[in-house]
């Protein structure tokens, strides 16, 4: 039976632990580099600049399933001030002319998330969401996709009732994924949940598709019963055909 991770930040060690697993919570070993980035000289010149990108679709092209007045808070506001803000973290920087990934990676500290970080990880996770569903999307993924989620979760259904529980129990603020986890010997689909902005980038994970479950994505749309909103993006949201091109691109990288 497929275990699933979940992918907590511990605060007092700012480690990853997975309190699913019986007996002591397991520490995932950190593999990404970490460094502190401190302000160059004094400079009044905004060199870094992110876009706020746009979903791959029309603001109303997901309704009646997203509506259009959750892509326009949801994107127009919440996603928009993210990229603000990044802009002006880190101007002067030595985070300035990373890509948005590498900034997320390197400026994730133990236990001593930075505004930086929880600025660009939400920058990047909300991009990664836009581009997780599509017009006319949820059902079945097919291929080497559908094999490696029957392989390492036992079916089709049972992954998708794992990733709901997932996305479900997350507490309070964050995301649920799945994720290809490169670094075990036999590669495998995991499905992990992350607090507030974090994500699997940080850790030994390839992200494939992910929710978003803070309250701003669902609220206008289905008030509090978040566990709708999961239901309705995977059954009529998702687009299997973007989770199977990240696979391909992830067991590239991994084979690196
Ligand atoms: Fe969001």
């Amino acid at each position: 039976m497929a275990t699933s991770l979940n992918l907590t930040l511990f605060p007092s060690q700012g480690v990853l632990v997975n309190p699913g697993l019986p007996g002591p919570a397991r520490t995932l070993p950190r593999t990404k580099p970490q460094r502190r980035f401190l302000r160059k000289g004094a400079s009044n010149l905004i060199t870094a600049k992110f876009e706020l990108k746009p979903p791959p679709y029309p603001l109303n092209a997901l309704e009646p399933h997203m509506s259009q007045a959750t892509l326009e808070f949801h994107w127009g506001k919440h996603h928009k001030t993210y990229v603000e803000n990044l802009n002006k973290q880190i101007v002067g920087t030595e985070l300035e002319g990373l890509s948005l990934e590498d900034i997320v990676v390197v400026s994730y500290n133990k236990g001593d998330l930075l505004p930086y970080f929880n600025n660009a990880a939400q920058a990047w996770n909300h991009d990664f969401f836009w581009e997780s569903m599509k017009p006319g999307g949820g059902g079945k993924p097919s291929g080497e996709l559908l094999d490696l989620i029957e392989k390492d979760f036992g079916s089709f259904d049972q992954f998708v009732e794992e990733f709901k529980s997932a996305a479900a129990t997350q507490f309070g603020s964050g995301w649920a994924w799945l994720a290809y986890r490169a670094s075990e010997k036999d590669k495998k689909l995991e499905v992990v949940k992350s607090l507030n902005a974090v994500n699997p980038l940080v850790s030994d994970y390839f992200p494939l598709l992910t929710i978003d479950v803070w309250e701003h994505a669902y609220y206008l749309d289905f008030q509090n019963r978040r566990p709708d909103y999961i239901s309705t993006f995977m059954e009529k949201l998702v687009s299997w055909e973007a989770v199977s091109a990240r696979l391909e691109k992830a067991k590239v990288q991994a084979a690196k």
